[in-house]
């Protein structure tokens, strides 16, 4: 295994979506957007999912790599923000009607620490945008990314009134001396009362992110997250691989090399924390999720309905994601769309009314194909050749994982191995024609493992 981990521990996408994001070079113009998004809804029946990035934290923890504002000034960005993302959905509600009219399956909140807001001013938010619309309360899901440590009963009984009903906790590491080295104190009661809180109030699913290959942890460190983690009990768990992009996240430069776990190591820390979930009666979903067996995750993934988007694993699959707020992705069949990263150039445009537009992506015919073979490979760990051509082109570029076990190849169909599964990012770039028509020529995707 060690000699796999040297040779193919490779820089590779998360392939969150495809094309990835570097690859974007067809952007549409927000009119043909508007246009992209109204087909779609078009289709009778067609549901549609929302997501809202709420990019403020009160205080930097140096591992993530997520768009955020670090600030203490709530008077500052609070009423501004909420007022922008209002200003920025009556845009989209001008010009995409069908909006009011085809179902909403499920809003996300996301960060940042979207709880950096008062209760006031996120129901403010989320009541102006569904009392427009149109869910049935017996088929919706609301979610919401929480920190504990900014996350009051408030929040959590606010949220449950508007019909918010699963929550994702982060909680990344329990051990104080890892905590301390990526500045990120959270004590293990502040998560324990937010589990508490939000199964007192009926939420129906909990979620903890926790992540391995941090500074400072080792076997014991995953050992204790373990213990506490199967205390709690979460319904879901995202286990993420730390990843190490310091040219786009400079805080990360703040760990020592020697502080983090080797290749090997890390994966060892996956591979422990896998063995001690699933003796638990949890069940791995795709590459870095788990589930309890009766959970909606773990049956989409019996019955091949898992899908996956920018926000990870999902068993929620509609063709429209409408994206708010800074730096929120959208996408439609045929198109991705991404608001304006920095947010003073989000709040220019948006409280002007517009739809704020930083770049896109139209997908051609090959895109679309891709797009999909990688989700297969990413959900079911295995696909079938669309024809001869492309398996012939597909072995060829596997020919040395093949050799070393990862990939098996069975007349038109193609398999990922147990051993390959921890190299799954990289066996997708095999289908990836962008970047094999063009590798990156500068530092783009953290490494695979
Ligand atoms: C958008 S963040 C949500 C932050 C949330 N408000 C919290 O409590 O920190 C979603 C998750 O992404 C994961 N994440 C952030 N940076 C990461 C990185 N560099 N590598 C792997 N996972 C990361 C963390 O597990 C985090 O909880």
């Amino acid at each position: 295994m060690s000699d796999l981990f040297k040779k193919y521990d490779i820089p590779a996408p998360r392939y969150t979506s495809y094309p990835t994001v570097p690859y974007w070079d067809d952007a549409p113009t927000t009119d043909e957007w508007v246009q992209s998004l109204n087909n779609a809804l078009k289709q009778p029946k067609s549901p549609w999912s929302l997501y809202i990035h709420i990019p403020f934290c009160e205080s930097l923890c140096c591992y993530c790599a997520c768009n955020t504002t670090i600030s203490r000034n709530h008077e500052r960005y609070e009423d501004p923000y909420v007022k922008n993302i209002i200003a920025e959905w009556e845009a989209y509600l001008k010009s995409v009607p069908y909006l009011t009219k085809r179902p909403l399956k499920n809003i996300h909140l996301g960060g940042g620490t979207p709880t950096f807001l008062s209760p006031d001013n996120l129901r403010k938010m989320i009541s102006s945008i569904l009392s427009k619309v149109n869910i049935d309360r017996n088929d919706f899901e609301g979610s919401i990314e929480v920190h504990p440590n900014y996350t009051t009963d408030e929040h959590l009984e606010m949220l449950s009134e508007l019909g918010f009903n699963r929550i994702s906790i982060g909680v990344q590491d329990f051990n104080l001396n890892v905590q301390k080295l990526v500045n990120r104190i959270q004590l293990p009661k502040a998560t324990k009362k937010t589990v508490d809180s939000a199964k007192r109030l009926g939420f129906v699913s909990i979620n903890f992110d926790l992540i391995y290959g941090l500074p400072g942890q080792g076997q014991k460190e995953m050992a204790l997250t373990m213990d506490k983690t199967l205390e709690l009990r979460p319904d879901r768990i995202a286990l993420y691989s730390l990843a190490i992009v310091p040219w786009i996240k400079p805080a990360q430069r703040l760990f020592k090399d020697e502080d983090l776990p080797n290749p090997e190591e890390k994966r060892a820390l996956y591979d422990y924390a896998k063995q001690r979930l699933l003796e638990a009666g949890y069940v791995e979903i795709g590459m870095d999720h788990f589930s309890l067996l009766d959970e909606d995750l773990a049956i989409a993934m019996n019955e091949g309905r898992l899908h996956r988007n920018f926000m990870g694993y999902t068993d929620q699959k509609t063709d429209v994601l409408l994206g708010l707020g800074v730096s929120s992705i959208s996408a439609t069949p045929d198109c991705f769309h991404q608001n304006q990263k920095v947010l003073s150039l989000y709040e220019a445009q948006a409280s002007k009314g517009l739809i704020p537009t930083l770049r896109g992506h139209k997908l051609t015919k090959e895109d679309q194909l891709v797009q999909s073979q990688i989700l297969e490979l990413m959900t079911k760990f295995k696909i079938s050749f669309v024809d001869a051509n492309q398996k012939q082109a597909v072995v060829k570029r596997l020919e040395t994982m093949i050799k070393d076990g990862l990939v098996l190849v069975n007349g038109d169909n193609l398999t990922i191995t147990e051993i390959g599964k921890s190299f799954l990012r990289v066996i997708c770039t095999s289908f990836d024609e962008r970047l094999l028509r063009a590798k990156p020529d500068s530092m783009t995707f953290s490494k695979a493992i």
